[in-house]
């Protein structure tokens, strides 16, 4: 006897083959355009060039199935492109960049890429640790920035693809070895991005030592949620902060954690970037001129424990949202101020003065020598593990009364 499913079957297949050829067409047609409306989940890699040392990079492009795509290369694991749908599902790429290895070796102020092995400044390029005095590259003024000459933005990553339930995704590894940029210790570390079903690129940092160092890894995005049409001044952001550290003229925290209440620095309700940021601001006020704007770490509430949102930035001409979440305790939010139109990058968009923003989860800079902020030393046995998410999504337009 046929059962009923072996007969449904038959009947199937020869339907498929008896039905009038429009019909089948139509279907194949729908059946395209459904595919072209929910792309699968997919990553695929392809050669990006070499560095001059030999080392051949690649190129890893994950799409999920809202509108996402991320190209990722191994060259600094530097997110390369970011397309993000608008309120009115036109991709544009979010995230400020070059079109080609050759421009990446050439001068990047870190767009897209995993700084490490300390981001952002440590005061001087000088700690100690268990009593013995570490000496790092002075490459900003007479302080230290992201890992120094030669930090993880500028090495090849080993990387493998990756897919599972939550994603698609490329995990990275590099290995630091000991006295690297002056720092101790052989420090392995493993990147993950994944993009996931929710529109969010995840990142997830590892690393362990075989001797006591200091650890502070970070993304080093700058985004731009109009896709780079025009300044990023008109963008509303709000930081989950009560506190941020106040620099010095160097951009070194002093020590303090100072409440933003009341200054240009409170972002705690939705405020467009620019709002307090005209030149008589930034002259008048201590702290942006430092930064010559906005390069401070805020210190995130409840930051530092679980997952948290840290920021959330609305851009209301194409009504992207991307929202920060993560495990650090703080955020440097730095607002381009160093652009100034002398860069030319993909797609021969000029990065002009404030052109992108950066949103990078962190802990504090110059932890190393404050002994009152959370620690960044990481001891052998002990596993450096933390996350951040870059989430998006869409708002409509505010009516008009
Ligand atoms: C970080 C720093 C800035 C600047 C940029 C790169 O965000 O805080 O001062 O160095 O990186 O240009």
């Amino acid at each position: 006897m046929l059962s009923p499913g072996l007969i449904g079957g038959l009947t199937a297949c020869m339907l498929t083959i008896f039905l009038p050829q429009t019909v089948q067409s139509r279907d194949a047609a729908s059946a395209a355009k459904k595919k072209e409306v929910k792309p699968e989940m997919n990553v695929e890699v392809k050669p990006f060039g070499e560095i001059p040392e030999g080392q051949k990079v690649d190129l890893y492009t994950l799409t999920n199935s809202g509108g996402l795509k991320a190209e990722i290369m191994t060259y600094g694991a530097i997110v390369v492109s970011l397309q993000v749908p608008d309120r009115g599902g036109k991709t544009d790429d979010i995230v400020l960049g070059y079109g080609n290895l050759t421009d990446y070796l050439a001068n990047n102020p870190y767009f897209g890429a995993i700084v490490g092995r300390y981001g952002n400044r440590i005061g001087k390029g000088k700690f100690a640790l268990d009593g013995v005095e570490y000496s790092l590259a002075a490459n900003n003024g007479e302080n230290h920035l992201h890992g120094g000459i030669k930090g993880f933005d500028k090495v090849v990553w080993k990387a493998e693809p990756i897919k599972h339930r939550d994603g698609v995704g490329v995990k990275l590894m590099y290995l630091s070895k000991d006295g690297e940029e002056g720092y101790p210790g052989s420090l392995n570390c493993t990147v993950t991005y994944t993009l996931t079903g929710r529109n969010e690129l995840k990142i997830e940092y590892l690393a362990t030592t075989d001797k006591p160092t200091v650890v502070n890894l970070t993304h080093h995005g700058y985004f731009n949620l109009t896709g780079c049409q025009r300044d990023i001044m008109g963008h509303e952001l709000m930081l989950n902060a009560d506190l941020f550290t106040p620099v010095d003229a160097g951009l070194i925290p002093t020590g303090e954690l100072r409440p933003v209440r009341g200054t240009v620095m409170d972002f705690a309700r939705p405020t467009p970037i620019g709002a307090r940021i005209d030149p008589d601001a930034v002259n008048r006020d201590e702290q942006l001129k430092f930064g010559g704007g906005y390069d401070h770490n805020w210190v995130l509430n409840g930051g530092g424990r679980s997952l948290t949102l840290a920021a959330r930035v609305y851009e209301p001409t194409t009504g992207r949202v991307m929202e920060v979440l993560t495990t650090e305790p703080g955020i440097q939010f730095y607002c381009g101020n160093f652009l100034d139109g002398t860069i030319t990058g993909k797609n021969g968009f000029v990065y002009k003065h404030r052109y992108g923003f950066c949103l990078e989860t962190q802990h504090y800079p110059d932890s190393p020598n404050k002994p009152g902020f959370p620690s960044t030393v990481l001891r052998p046995g002990e596993k450096y593990q933390t996350t951040t998410i870059y989430r998006f999504s869409t708002r409509k337009a505010a009516r008009l009364r």
